[in-house]
């Protein structure tokens, strides 16, 4: 049985303004019906699976409970952080909470991941190497010189197919800079990380007791005094308050000698971005994707969103645009420098 970890805490800033403090983004329906944290945690669902952990604030503990019980699941438990500390005081947390040499799968709930099926199957062709003790990643095959991912170092390429089968990583590189991600980009023998973990419970506890064994510390703290409030486990907030806040990827997978990748060979993608969201978006023949109340006129390449009914978006003769018009805030950017909303959404607060 493989217990599915879904974390749902970021703010994801870089999706301003859809994706705001009280709503991010994945509980957004950003390109479908459903939003990304009902199709992740379905995806993770099902024959060997057993029910969600999932790890949120207390913010969004009633959306995430409303949205599970609209696709039909039953959330396992749901660890409510009195704040965010990132992903590796998270997924600890979760690990310990599942416990003993269970099998963990962590996930993001703000991917796109289209063919459920094939991804589940990778799934379990990495669960031999996690349940002998390996931490496993999943390799994607890179197509630019990503600097917000992980990159991860093969010791062999994997064959055509990209067939599910795991090798011991080389190295693991988080957010390189531009020029160290072209290098790897061009040496062909790299892969992104997914930023999808499988791993025992307690070979996660011990990476971090060889690397971080103060926030392990912490975090058994936070738990040991965690209040149960309904469905709910709150961790104390006087114990967690004191954690760093440290992604997995620095704290324990850049240090741990015992990583494994399993390549993934379907569509995937991290919505980090509207670049992205434009790029994973249903576009015309000249590349441009509209959603809600948008008409586009001799526009290449450019997003048009409007995520109001009596809100009419219209472009004309844009070309590599980024325009989201909500009905507080309209974001028109370049699509080359959609990634610095995040800076255009500091800049807001500080003005506040
Ligand atoms: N519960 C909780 N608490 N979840 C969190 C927190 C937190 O404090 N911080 C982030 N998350 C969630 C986010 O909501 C997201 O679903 C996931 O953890 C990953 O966090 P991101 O902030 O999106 O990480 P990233 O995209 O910059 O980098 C990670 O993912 C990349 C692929 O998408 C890394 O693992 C990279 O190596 C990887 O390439
Ligand atoms: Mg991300």
């Amino acid at each position: 049985l493989i217990h599915p970890v879904l974390l749902c805490g970021g703010s994801g800033t870089r999706l301003w303004p859809l994706s705001r403090k009280s709503y991010p983004k994945q509980f957004a329906p950003l390109t479908g019906e459903k939003s990304l944290f009902q199709t992740s945690a379905q995806r993770l669902s099902g024959p060997g699976f057993a029910l969600p952990v999932v790890v949120t604030g207390s913010d969004f503990r009633f959306i995430v409970t409303e949205q599970l019980l609209q696709v039909g699941i039953t959330p396992g438990a749901i660890l409510i952080e009195p704040s965010a500390r990132n992903t590796a005081p998270a997924i600890l947390a979760a690990a310990l909470q599942v416990g003993g040499d269970a099998l963990v799968l962590v996930a993001p709930s703000d991917h796109v991941i289209p063919d459920a099926a094939r991804f589940r199957e990778v799934v379990r062709a990495a669960s031999g190497a996690a349940q002998a003790g390996q931490i496993v990643t999943f390799g994607i095959r890179p197509d630019r010189p990503e600097t917000g991912y992980g990159w991860l170092e093969l010791s062999a390429q994997p064959d055509a197919d990209f067939s599910p089968v795991a090798q011991p990583l080389a190295r693991f590189v988080e957010k390189p800079d531009l020029a160290t991600a072209q290098a790897m980009l061009d040496g062909g023998r790299h892969l992104w990380n997914a930023g999808i973990f499988l791993f025992r419970a307690d070979k996660l506890v011990e990476a971090f007791k060889a690397y971080q064994p103060e926030i392990l510390a912490q975090v058994r703290a936070a738990l040991d005094a965690a209040q149960e409030d309904l469905a709910f486990t709150r961790l104390d907030p006087a114990a967690w308050g004191g954690i760093e806040d440290i992604s997995i990827d620095y704290a324990v997978m850049e240090k741990a000698d015992n990583l494994s990748v399993v390549p993934y060979g379907g569509v995937w993608s991290d919505l980090g971005g509207w670049e992205a969201v434009w790029r994973e978006g249903e576009g015309d023949a000249t590349g441009v994707v509209t959603s809600g109340e948008a008409l586009s006129i001799d526009c290449e390449n450019t997003l048009l969103r409007s995520e109001n009914d009596a809100l009419q978006v219209v472009g004309i003769g844009l070309t590599d645009m980024v325009v989201v018009a909500m009905p507080d805030a309209v974001l028109v950017a370049h699509k080359d420098r959609a990634q610095d909303v995040k800076n255009a959404v500091s800049a807001l607060k500080a003005r506040q």
